[in-house]
C-alpha cells in the first residue's frame, strides 16, 4: 500500500486498470470499511482518499475538534487491501484561492441543507475536484448519508463526469446505532436515547414491509421512538433521485432523520428500492465484530 499526498502520484499508481476511489474525511470505522471492502471486490485498483475538507464545515470547533487518527486509518486501509491511499494536505487540494464552487440547486433545499449552509456545495466542490483529480470509473458512497449521495449523482450527471456512483448500505452497531465518527462523542446515557433514531426508522421499515407506503403515517411512527432524542430536527420522507419531499412512497425513496441528543448531532434513514414494483426496505447491516 502507498500513501501519497499528490493528486500526480496517484495518478501515476494506477497504470491502466480500472479505479475504484472512495472518498472519506479518516476516523474510519466499519461504515468506512465497508465501502473500501466494497470498491476492493469491484475494481483492479483502489484509492482511498482522507481529507477533512474545511469547505465543509459550518463551525470552526467542529472542523477543529474532527477526530484525526491518521495512523489507525492507514491499518484500516491495510487490511481492506487499499492500493493507494491519498492524504493530500490542505495546500494540495487548495493550492491558490478557490474562485470556483459547485452548487447542486434544490436537491439541498430540504433536510441536511437549510441546517447547514453551504454543507453540500463543500462537499459537492471537493468531490469534484477528487473525481477530476483522481480520475476513478467508480465512486463509493454510504447510503448513511442519503442526501449526500443524491447531490453527489445529480453533479455527476449534470457534469458528464464519466464515473460510476456506487451507494453502499448503512452500517449499523450490535444495538442498531448507525456508525458516525460523532458516536464517540456520545456519553452512555446520550447513546441510549440516541438509539430512537435507528429504532424508529427500522420500526417504519417494518411498517413498509407491511405494506404501510404513507409519508405521514411513517414519520408517525418513526416519531413515536424518537422521544428521548433532545431536538429532533425533522423525520422526512424523500425521493433517492433527487431528495425531494415525498407524500408516498411512489419511487425509491428513503426516510431520513436528524436530531441532537447533548451536544451531538446525528442523522440517520432507512433506504426504501423498488424492485419489480416491490418497495424493498434497505436496513443496513449490523456490524458483527468489534472495530
Ligand atoms: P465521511 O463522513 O468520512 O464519510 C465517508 C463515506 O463513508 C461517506 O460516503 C459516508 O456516507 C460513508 N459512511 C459513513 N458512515 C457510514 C456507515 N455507518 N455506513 C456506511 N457508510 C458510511 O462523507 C464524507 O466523509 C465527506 O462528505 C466526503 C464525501 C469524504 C467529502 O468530503
Amino acid at each position: 500500500m502507498k500513501v501519497v499526498g499528490t493528486f500526480a502520484e496517484v495518478r501515476a499508481e494506477q497504470r491502466g486498470a480500472a479505479v475504484g476511489l472512495v472518498p472519506t474525511m479518516g476516523a474510519l470505522h466499519a461504515g468506512h470499511r465497508s465501502l473500501l471492502d466494497a470498491a476492493r471486490s469491484s475494481v483492479a485498483h483502489v484509492v482511498a482518499s482522507v481529507f477533512v475538507n474545511p469547505l465543509q464545515f459550518n463551525e470552526a470547533s467542529d472542523l477543529e475538534r474532527y477526530p484525526r487518527p491518521f495512523e489507525a486509518d492507514l491499518e484500516v486501509c491495510r487490511e481492506a487491501g487499499v492500493d493507494v491511499v491519498f492524504h493530500p494536505s490542505v495546500e494540495e487540494m487548495f493550492p491558490r484561492p478557490m474562485r470556483t464552487t459547485v452548487s447542486v440547486a434544490e436537491v439541498v433545499d430540504r433536510m441536511e441543507g437549510p441546517s447547514r449552509p453551504g454543507h453540500f456545495d463543500g462537499v459537492a466542490t471537493v468531490v469534484a475536484k477528487l473525481l477530476a483529480g483522481v480520475q476513478p470509473d467508480r465512486a463509493f458512497f454510504g447510503r448513511k448519508d442519503a442526501q449526500q449521495v443524491a447531490v453527489i449523482r445529480t453533479m455527476t450527471a449534470d457534469l458528464n463526469f464519466p464515473v460510476e456512483i456506487v451507494p453502499c448500505p448503512t452500517v449499523r452497531d450490535r444495538d442498531g446505532l448507525a456508525l458516525s465518527s460523532r458516536n464517540v462523542f456520545l456519553s452512555d446515557d446520550e447513546r441510549r436515547r440516541a438509539l430512537g433514531l435507528s429504532r424508529g426508522l427500522l420500526a417504519a421499515a417494518d411498517a413498509v414491509g407491511g405494506g404501510e407506503l404513507d409519508a405521514s403515517r411513517l414519520e408517525i411512527i418513526a416519531r413515536a421512538e424518537m422521544s428521548d432524542v433532545d431536538h429532533l430536527e425533522y423525520v422526512e420522507l424523500a425521493a433517492q433521485a433527487d431528495a425531494a419531499r415525498l407524500i408516498a412512497i411512489d419511487r425509491p425513496a428513503f426516510l431520513a432523520v436528524a436530531g441532537r441528543v447533548g451536544r451531538t448531532r446525528l442523522i440517520d434513514n432507512v433506504a426504501f428500492d423498488v424492485m419489480d414494483g416491490v418497495v424493498v426496505p434497505d436496513r443496513g447491516i449490523r456490524r458483527d465484530v468489534e472495530s
